[in-house]
């Protein structure tokens, strides 16, 4: 196949372009900035976020290349970050509108990455199955840009027949996730600063728990959803892609020290503005129509993640400098990021 993917100079787009690539697909990616990871695919730098007018054969009147099928990953993908910033809320929302008015006109089905964040923050709930969304609880601004995608994912389908996936994923780790001077995340962050021996501060306290996924078992999802939704086996479905287990970010700091033969000077802070304290994936249809299977758990995760994050620094010394999480550079220009009491 001949596939689209945009954001492809992301953690996600890169790891999925390549597993594409090996797979015998043909690539061709979009982003506004330079894949720093490999130059094995074709990719055009564009934004994606501005208001253009009607394009029948790429978006903004660049002809794009002949296409089976588009990846739409390209976001601000930080809540934080929008939360301190929310116009890149509505960028996303824009992004998302762009890249469906391209894939209506090119007439390609869409597959979509969305968040558990439109779940919100739901201790409600026993478990998190597709239903469970409730947009009364829009915990974040980032939460607002991915329900806003999701909903004009559905309005393509149902007023133009447009197929799709939507993929809700969940803290996705591994390997291309660690430019830290572009976009702190959490576990390479917890490395990074372990490495260099400097303490850690973990946000939501110490039962803050998460459903983290490798990126190979993410990635695996995707090219099921892929190809199911090509051959119109699976289409106009909203799915979990995650690995189906809670784990606190405690243990996840400690697996990481484990890994690296430290111990964690930790200390336990509330958590942040719009953030999620709590979420457990329900893998139930994800397996049930793509037969996915994730079997990385994050023991074995953080130790390949760990394994891939001293292989890169030491082959880029360079980037062994004090990095700032997102909320305190944000702090120290004014923006006003807050905490807020777990409860
Ligand atoms: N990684 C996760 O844990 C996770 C979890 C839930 C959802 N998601 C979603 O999955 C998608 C991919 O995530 P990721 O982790 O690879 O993020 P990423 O930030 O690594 O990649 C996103 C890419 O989009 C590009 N982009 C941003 N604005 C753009 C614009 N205006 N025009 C063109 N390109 C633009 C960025 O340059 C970046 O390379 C995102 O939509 C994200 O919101 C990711």
């Amino acid at each position: 196949m001949k596939i689209l993917i945009t954001g492809s100079s992301g953690q996600i787009g890169t790891n999925l372009a390549l597993r594409l690539l090996y797979g015998g697909h043909e690539v061709f990616g979009i982003d506004k900035r330079r894949n720093t990871w490999t130059d094995e695919f074709p990719y055009l730098l564009q934004d994606l976020a501005g208001h253009y007018a009607p394009f029948p054969g790429g978006i903004n009147g660049v002809e794009y290349p002949e296409t089976d099928l588009v990846v739409h990953l390209a976001a601000h993908a930080k809540v934080h970050q929008l939360v301190g910033e929310p116009h890149r809320a509505l960028e996303n929302a824009v992004m998302t509108f762009n890249v469906l008015e391209y894939a209506r006109q090119a007439n390609v089905p869409i597959v979509f990455s969305s968040s558990r964040e439109v779940y919100g923050d739901v201790h409600r709930f026993e478990g998190y199955n597709e239903q469970a969304a409730d947009f009364a609880y829009t915990e974040s601004t980032y939460s607002a840009s991915k329900i806003a995608g999701e909903a004009f994912i559905y309005s393509y389908a149902r007023c133009y027949g447009l197929p799709y996936l939507v993929f809700r994923f969940s803290n996705v780790y591994g390997r291309y996730d660690n430019d830290l001077h572009r976009m702190v995340r959490v576990i390479p962050l917890f490395i990074h600063s372990m490495l260099r021996g400097e303490p850690i501060t973990i946000y939501g306290g110490r039962d803050k728990t998460l459903d983290f996924t490798y990126v190979d078992d993410c990635v695996d999802g995707i090219v099921r959803g892929i190809e199911a939704l090509a051959e119109r086996r699976v289409v106009n479905q909203t799915i979990n892609l995650a690995y189906g287990e809670g784990n606190t970010l405690v243990h996840c700091a400690e697996r990481i020290a484990h890994e690296l033969g430290t111990e964690p000077d930790m200390t336990l802070a509330p958590s942040l503005l719009g953030e999620v304290t709590h979420y457990v994936a329900d893998l139930s249809k994800a397996r049930a129509l793509l037969g996915y299977d994730p079997n990385v758990p994050l023991d074995e995760g953080i130790a390949r993640a760990v394994a891939w994050f001293r292989e890169h620094r030491e082959a880029h010394p360079e980037e062994d400098t004090f990095v700032r999480a997102d909320h305190e550079r944000a702090q120290e220009l004014g923006q006003g990021w807050k905490t807020t009491p777990v409860t």
